[in-house]
């Protein structure tokens, strides 16, 4: 029986073993992590991430051929395959910081893999990592092996959160890059097998180690930047008063551009795009390529460009201060169907109305009070951002002017203004008179998602902003110049 281990139980670890578990019966998969809690809420009813479908696959196989534990080290020495799928954070000190992966776990994690290991290993990349990263691992791996012989395969994980389980269910692609010698070879087809049980084998693409890393850090790169590039056009929408919602749709009619991922927003967050178009910064810095590093640099300026365009909105609709005025945020996850906040574009617009004061009651179907004030409470490292949504250290004022409610009607009683950061579905069906009617006036509404109907907001008697759309006679006459 192949024994599959994963180090790392958290967003991209836990969904990808369950389905593995799932679809090779064979396979008994192990994951570990070292954080105690984690593990508990794996093994209990209520899981640690909030993923559609993922609670029926978990539930399925679970004590059968998947099991969550903290016994790392033995895991690790009984299994044949390795999956790192750690934390791999943006560096905040020292060399390449705000830019280069800190690969500290990584790192440990490969040296814990060499003190443990009896026998031979594939040892898979499945976190985000820099170019070049398996050769760094290999080189620890090799130098405390004590004679045992690992095999590096990078096998990046292409999954989204909150469609997780239906991408790794029908993956466009499965890629696995390995070393050319034939015990490379052999290791790649090793873990082809294993995806071989669902993953029809047309879409399993093998590949030399480089290119599967850099293809991760390309693929998102890519999609980040038609985020920004529909985000920069919808600025001049709201110029021109042109309506990005035709212009998008116009424009991926064309086949060869396609209609996906061309959504204005404002802005796009999530754990992956940042930091891999900053590790991609960084890679082409120290390859001597500046000017493909500032290239790629204007994708992460243009999304920092579009929530530092918002803050000025709501600021510059209400007579240019927002101090002590109550405004309710719907939503704070980076996306809807998921808990997950990071890099959630709600932080910084969150940040910017504090910094001028706002008082803010934050309303999020699956974040916890919790994790919200831990967000707007750390100060992250600011790499190139405008001042103003420069974070602000954790003080208690800043704290006393963040409330957490239990829903959207609580969150916008009494509000002067209500921001939509994230497409929750229920915030399309809300009752918009009940709202309007609590709000003090003039009541605005700032959609930064285009989720509302707004001709039937401004019926109700709302001033409507969303993104990209022709603006409101009121909007127009408050330019906010960023
Ligand atoms: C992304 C990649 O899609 C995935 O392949 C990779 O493995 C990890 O990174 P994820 O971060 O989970 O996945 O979410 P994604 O659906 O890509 O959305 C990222 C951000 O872009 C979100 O904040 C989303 O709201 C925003 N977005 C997406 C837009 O603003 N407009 C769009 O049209 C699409
Ligand atoms: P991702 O979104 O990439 O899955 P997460 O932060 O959700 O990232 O998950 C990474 C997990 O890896 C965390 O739960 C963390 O505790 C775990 N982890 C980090 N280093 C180690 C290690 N050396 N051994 C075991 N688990 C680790």
């Amino acid at each position: 029986m192949v024994k599959i281990c994963c180090i790392g139980a958290g967003y991209v670890g836990g969904p990808t073993m369950a389905v593995i578990a799932l679809k090779c019966p064979s396979v008994q998969v192990a994951v570990v992590d070292i954080a105690q809690k984690r593990i508990e809420a794996w093994n209990s009813d209520k899981l640690p991430i909030y993923e559609p479908g993922l609670d029926d696959v978990v539930k399925q196989c679970r004590g059968k051929n998947l099991f969550f534990s903290t016994e790392v080290e033995k895991h690790v020495a009984e299994a044949d395959i390795v999956f790192v799928s750690v934390n791999t954070p943006t560096k905040t000190t020292g060399l390449g910081a705000g830019k280069a992966a800190d690969l500290t776990y990584w790192e440990s994690a490969a040296r814990m893999i060499a003190d443990v290991s009896k026998s031979s290993k594939i040892v898979v990349e499945k976190s985000t990592v820099p170019v070049k990263t398996a050769e760094a691992i290999e080189k620890i791996l090799t130098h405390n092996s004590k004679g045992i012989k690992f095999q590096i395969l990078s096998n990046p994980e292409f999954l989204a959160e909150g469609t997780a389980i239906q991408d790794l269910f029908n993956p466009d692609r499965v890629l696995i890059g390995g070393r050319e010698t034939p015990e490379g070879q052999n290791a790649i087809k090793a873990l082809k097998d294993v995806y071989a049980h669902w993953v029809p084998e047309d879409r399993i693409l093998t590949t030399n180690l480089w290119s599967a890393e850099l293809s991760k850090l390309a693929a998102n790169a890519f999609l980040a930047q038609r985020i920004s590039s529909v985000n920069a056009m919808s600025a001049l929408c709201e110029a021109t008063g042109a309506n990005v919602i035709e212009v998008s749709y116009a424009v991926g009619k064309d086949t060869r551009i396609g209609p996906k991922f061309l959504n204005a927003s404002v802005g796009f967050g999530g754990s992956c795009f940042q930091k891999d178009i900053l590790n991609l910064v960084y890679i082409c810095e120290c390859n001597g390529l500046p000017e493909v590093a500032e290239y790629w640099k204007q994708v992460i300026k243009i999304n920092d460009y579009q929530k530092n365009r918002f803050v000025n909105r709501v600021v510059a609709s209400m007579f240019n201060t927002v101090a002590k005025k109550k405004i309710a945020i719907l939503g704070f996850a980076f996306k809807k169907d998921t808990g997950d906040t990071r890099e959630t574009p709600a932080i910084d617009v969150c940040k910017g109305l504090l910094g001028d004061k706002a008082e803010l009651s934050i309303y999020d179907p699956q974040v916890t009070e919790d994790q919200i004030h831990k967000d707007l409470a750390l100060s992250k490292f600011d790499w190139d951002h405008p001042l103003h949504l420069q974070p602000m250290s954790a003080s208690s004022s800043t704290e006393k002017q963040v409330t957490v409610v239990g829903d959207a009607y609580e969150a916008a009683k009494g509000a002067h203004g209500l921001c939509i950061m994230t497409e929750w579905d229920e915030f399309k069906t809300l009752d918009y008179k009940k709202i309007f009617d609590n709000m003090q006036k003039p009541a605005f509404v700032f959609d930064g998602r285009n989720v509302v109907n707004a001709d039937q907001l401004r019926e109700i008697g709302f001033i409507v902003f969303s993104i990209g759309k022709p603006l409101d006679a009121w909007l127009k006459d408050m330019p906010a110049v960023a």
